[in-house]
């Protein structure tokens, strides 16, 4: 590979500088350019990762050649932004999680990056943490079994002032709740390691601050393949957060993912030396594994090779995320080929979006 793909990436906040790091020492992609609204926040970013740095994403566009512009502002915008630089100066996206808050929305991106030529990355890193990958290769070769049961559990704590800092925190149109912003990464390694769910009941809950959508749920889900399963979410632990975990019951054993994002491999009864020599520490919830994400977005991009996670799979997870919000809606089963969204999650709020749009003058579109 002799090409070294150029980046840019749009909205330099906290996930940016997560980006930055694990780009370290991938070969064949470096950053070019850097933008935020906040210009201060653009060239702290590009300063850390010796890119140019904007404030309004068409200049970026316009000035560099870019072969991938990683999206990663406030998710409620992630359509906008998305559907803009498609039809502004189309490039390759690498989208931050939830790629979309509408299953709607992601499929008139899909569409519109078909046409266009270029191709859309979701980021769900976590699949590729070491202790997932042991799980799914136990899932794919039989060491499991097949799955009897899959839980997820995450027992977090997100007080007020969590909510409080900004206005799109825990909104419908901007965020989502618990299941969305912070659970979405094990819903969609529960989707990963049993497979595909049918049909789901859920009962949501507000009970440990004020926020929009919920803090808490519970859903009961049954796979396609016949297996059960539960997903359990709060923001509402105290004080501190406990357990992000999924587990796994096989026809022949047990697998626990745990620690901060499933990073450990807590329990692995077919072999359990290799509880420790799966499992890793890292710094923060975001894990290590973006870096493995870039590593196969370069010859994704190169050579053609497939996705890290295919826009359509990851599109399912969004979908998994309607049915469970529509089930708790009408407080009834909900399956999934009904193809049904929610009422609510990703319902319009111009105001709030407003904020993250570019001037009228600097002629963003749509
Ligand atoms: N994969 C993960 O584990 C992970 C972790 C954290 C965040 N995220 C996702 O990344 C996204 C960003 O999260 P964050 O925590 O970094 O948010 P943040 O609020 O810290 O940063 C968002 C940035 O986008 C900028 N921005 C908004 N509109 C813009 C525009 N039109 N042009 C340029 N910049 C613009 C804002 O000024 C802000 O600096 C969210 O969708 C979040 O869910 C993913």
């Amino acid at each position: 590979m002799n090409k070294t793909l150029r980046l840019g990436i749009i909205g330099c906040g906290r996930v940016a500088f997560h980006h930055a790091k694990m780009l370290e020492g991938v070969e064949g992609i470096k950053f070019a350019a850097s933008c935020d609204l906040i210009e201060e926040k653009a060239k702290k970013h590009a300063e850390t990762v010796g890119s140019n740095s904007y404030t309004n994403y068409h200049q970026m566009l316009d000035k560099e050649k870019l072969d991938l512009v990683v999206v990663a502002t406030p998710t409620g915008a992630h359509y906008t932004h998305v559907k803009d630089i498609l039809n502004y100066r189309p490039a390759n996206i690498l989208l931050e999680k939830p790629m979309v808050l509408r299953i709607a929305h992601g499929l008139e991106l899909e569409a519109l990056a078909a046409q266009k030529g270029v191709r859309i990355f979701p980021v769900y890193q976590n699949r590729f943490n070491t202790a997932v990958q042991r799980v799914k290769s136990a899932l794919v070769n039989g060491e499991l079994g097949d799955v009897v049961l899959a839980t997820v559990r995450v027992r977090w704590c997100r007080p007020q002032r969590y909510y409080d800092l900004a206005p799109w925190r825990g909104t419908f149109s901007m965020d989502g709740g618990a299941h969305v912003n912070q659970g979405i990464h094990y819903v969609d390694i529960l989707r990963y390691l049993a497979g595909e769910i049918e049909e789901v009941n859920s009962l949501f809950a507000r009970l440990g601050a004020k926020l929009e959508a919920e803090d808490t749920g519970v859903s009961i889900v049954k796979f396609k393949n016949g297996a059960v399963g539960q997903i359990e979410i709060t923001m509402a632990a105290r004080p501190d957060d406990f357990e992000a975990s999924v587990s796994v019951v096989g026809s022949k054993g047990l697998a626990v993912l745990g620690g901060i994002c499933c990073n450990k491999l807590e329990t692995f009864s077919p072999a359990p030396a290799d509880q420790a020599a799966y499992s890793e520490e890292v710094p923060i919830a975001y894990g290590l594994s973006h870096r493995k994400v870039y590593q196969m977005i370069v010859p994704a991009l190169l050579e053609g090779k497939p996705a890290p996670v295919a826009f359509e799979d990851g599109l399912n997870t969004i979908r998994l995320l309607h049915a469970l919000y529509r089930s708790n809606e009408e407080r009834r089963w909900v399956r999934l080929d009904e193809q049904v969204e929610s009422k609510r999650l990703g319902e319009d709020n111009e105001k709030l979006l407003a904020q993250y749009l570019l001037q009228a003058d600097q002629g963003v579109k749509g």
